[in-house]
């Protein structure tokens, strides 16, 4: 089990001032809205959402953050009854809302609980969660399948790469490696057909649910199917990064730094990227400052992995955040401005997204030496 840690002096880093600001808004923050299931802002008020949303760890994760580096009760009590909240919808129908998305829902808040305090019920909660992700693999196409309506039957997406590390979790906490196996072989099938020739990679793939026959790309929330979707690019690297600390895999952590390495190059001196590098004149298009944070992290990752060149880059990122669309005051809920959610469907375009928020703080902490960290 890890401890907390702090082996970074906030005085001594160019992120502290930005750091402990982040730090003080989001404590402010649970003090005022303490309980809540959160996606996005609407002109700079974060909106709640159904309790089963994909999104609903990140602000008890958040709170959950702030506990490596404060002793606030009203964090600790939010973010357990969020947590309660969210595991008590394995007992109504809301279960079957739940998808592969567990991981970002129990990895934020159980898993954390667990490296935090070693409580025996977090655990628990964890290994369900890993339970029901492992459950979605398919022998046949040797994925995990995303989602569980009818007309999405067979499909994998990108995003799963994040989720993927709550398997590699409870393998190592409970020695079974029946979770291990899911989630490399499911990697391997990533490796196979989601990247393109030129290290970009596709959102969603469709496989044939029987026979397991790689089917077709799909587009998701990019301009296209055949698109440079940013925040897609951002959940590979950094998932990548993260099964190569767990496996000792060096082609995950060598393919993970060509995609940041065509990210980066896309992206040029721009500190956020556009939310889809394929659209016409994306200098000028909406920016997804949660692509970036999501991309920092993966880089921090890799930097911990002996990849130093990467950390710099990391911290180049960060520093633009900070210095860009970072909001340390309450005029707006979130930390992080200028992230998009869907833009071919108008849905959260340049608002704030909470696992921006919550990878932006992730980054501020692992920069200062702060952890544990849940992935
Ligand atoms: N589909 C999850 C995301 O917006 O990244």
């Amino acid at each position: 089990m890890s401890k907390a840690i702090n082996t970074g002096s906030l005085e001594s880093n160019p992120f502290a001032d930005y750091h402990k600001r982040a730090l003080d808004k989001i404590v402010r923050r649970a003090h005022r809205d303490k309980v809540g299931y959160f996606h996005a802002t609407t002109e700079g008020t974060y909106l709640q959402v159904d309790k089963w949303f994909w999104t609903t760890g990140f602000w008890p994760g958040l709170m959950r953050l702030a506990l490596n580096e404060s002793t606030d009760e009203v964090c600790f009590n939010a973010a357990k009854e969020v947590e309660d909240e969210i595991f008590s919808l394995l007992r109504t129908d809301d279960f079957y809302e739940l998808h592969h998305d567990v991981g970002f829902q129990f990895l934020p808040t159980s898993v954390l609980r667990y490296k935090q305090t070693g409580s025996c019920e977090a655990k628990r909660r964890g290994i369900i969660a890993a339970q029901l992700l492992a459950a979605r693999f398919n022998v046949a196409s040797n994925v995990i399948e995303a989602w569980n309506v009818p007309n999405r039957r067979g499909c994998s997406i990108i995003d799963s790469m994040m989720n993927i590390p709550l398997l590699f979790w409870a393998s190592e906490t409970t020695g079974d490696k029946r979770y291990y196996n899911c989630a490399v072989r499911h990697i391997e099938s990533v490796l196979k057909h989601f990247i393109r020739d030129d290290f970009t990679v596709h959102h969603i793939v469709q496989f044939d649910q029987t026979s397991g026959e790689y089917v077709k790309a799909l587009g998701g929330q990019g301009y296209s199917a055949d698109s440079v979707w940013s925040r897609g690019q951002s959940w590979m690297i950094y998932g990548l990064a993260i099964a190569s600390r767990y496996t000792g895999n060096q082609h995950y952590k060598d393919i993970a730094r060509i995609i940041a390495d065509r990210f980066l190059d896309l992206n040029g001196p721009h500190g956020v990227p556009p939310w889809d590098f394929s659209v016409p004149e994306s200098h000028l298009a909406p920016r997804d400052s949660s692509s970036a944070a999501i991309v920092a992290c993966g880089l921090i990752a890799l930097g911990e992995l002996g990849d130093y060149r990467a950390r710099s880059q990391a911290e180049n990122i960060i520093m633009q955040l900070s210095q860009e669309v970072a909001c340390f005051e309450d005029c707006q809920d979130g930390l992080l401005l200028r992230a998009t959610s869907d833009k071919p469907n108008e849905v959260h375009v340049s608002d704030s997204l909470i696992y921006g928020d919550y990878f932006y703080f992730e980054a501020l902490q692992k920069l200062s030496g702060i952890g544990p960290h849940c992935w």
